[in-house]
């Protein structure tokens, strides 16, 4: 069984695919992805908990991305069985996490070695399928683990976080598209480049504190830097209602801080729950949302 992570974005996203950093870090489990020998065959994968088959070139996206594994990995004639332990399109990383475990599976079936250079760039490809303009955070995590600050320049460099951190993750049960998120975000930036910049250059300066506070263990800080992140996005048209009541009733309820995670426009809110898990979880609970605990930096 191959595995690959799924992630959360502590702060950072969007901006970081113009450039900036984005604070980052794996969850797991993410994607487990076994293959094995379909003579006769192209490539086929089936995706448990959809109990769905995609097969390589079938022209959905995840075809053209299975169409890149099979030539990138000498890999027809395959079929690969993954078991997502993430939900998709709530900003966790959950694409990423899958063509990572896929390739890491086709990979050992074909005896094909992997080294990370090569493994990121294979990544990247499929990503590209999903997103369109990828920063690289999400499969960058997927493959690396840990925790750290991701540029597009330098890739991953880890932070090294003085104590764990708790995070509770709501789910605003709206489902959102990476791709137009990111476009959005890029029509922005085409219309007002100077105001967006300026919002980007903004996010990183966040990122950068919020890197410190995680090395010196200061929650608190950590806390305000993601609500402080939390309205640049919105002033990107990246928050909704829901995730606005969510971040709220987080807060109310003691949380430190809390922010949307990944792309926006729905998915999936983190809170840093502090001493405060109990109370945030009841608190999503009273609005019908289930609250899942990560503990990144463990
Ligand atoms: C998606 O998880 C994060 C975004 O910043 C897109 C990217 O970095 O590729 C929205």
């Amino acid at each position: 069984m191959s595995a690959a992570h799924g992630k959360v974005i502590l702060l950072g996203e969007h901006a970081v695919v113009h450039g900036r950093p984005a604070l980052a870090a794996a969850v797991s489990p993410g994607v487990e992805a076994v293959a094995r020998d379909a003579p006769g065959e192209g490539l086929s994968l089936h995706v448990a908990p959809w109990g769905a088959v995609f097969t390589a070139g079938d022209g959905t996206d995840l075809g053209r991305g299975l169409a890149g594994l099979a030539r990138d990995l000498d890999a027809t004639g395959a079929r690969l069985d993954a078991v997502m332990h993430l939900p998709g399109a709530k900003g966790l990383g959950a694409s990423a996490a899958l063509g990572v475990a896929c390739a890491r599976a086709l990979s050992e079936l074909r005896g094909v070695a992997l080294d990370d250079a090569r493994l990121l760039d294979i990544a990247l490809a499929w990503e590209r399928v999903f997103h369109g303009n990828p920063s690289g955070v999400d499969h960058t995590l997927a493959a690396l683990g840990g925790v750290g600050v991701f540029t597009k320049a330098e890739g991953l460099r880890r932070v090294a976080t003085r104590a764990p951190v708790v995070l509770c993750i709501g789910d605003t049960g709206e489902r959102s598209s990476t791709r137009e998120m990111v476009a959005l975000v890029a029509s922005a930036l085409a219309r007002r480049p100077a105001a967006t910049e300026k919002t980007f250059d903004a996010i990183a300066a966040l990122v950068r504190n919020a890197a410190l506070a995680l090395e010196a263990g200061d929650a608190r800080a950590l806390g305000e830097l993601m609500d402080l992140n939390q309205v640049l996005l919105s002033s990107l048209m990246l928050s909704t209602e829901r995730t606005e009541t969510l971040c709220r009733a987080a807060r109310a309820a003691g949380a430190l801080g809390a922010k949307l995670t990944g792309a926006g426009g729905g998915g999936c809110v983190i809170a840093l729950a502090g001493q405060r898990e109990g109370e945030v979880r009841a608190a999503w609970e009273a609005l019908g949302v289930p609250c899942a605990r990560v503990e990144v930096g463990a």
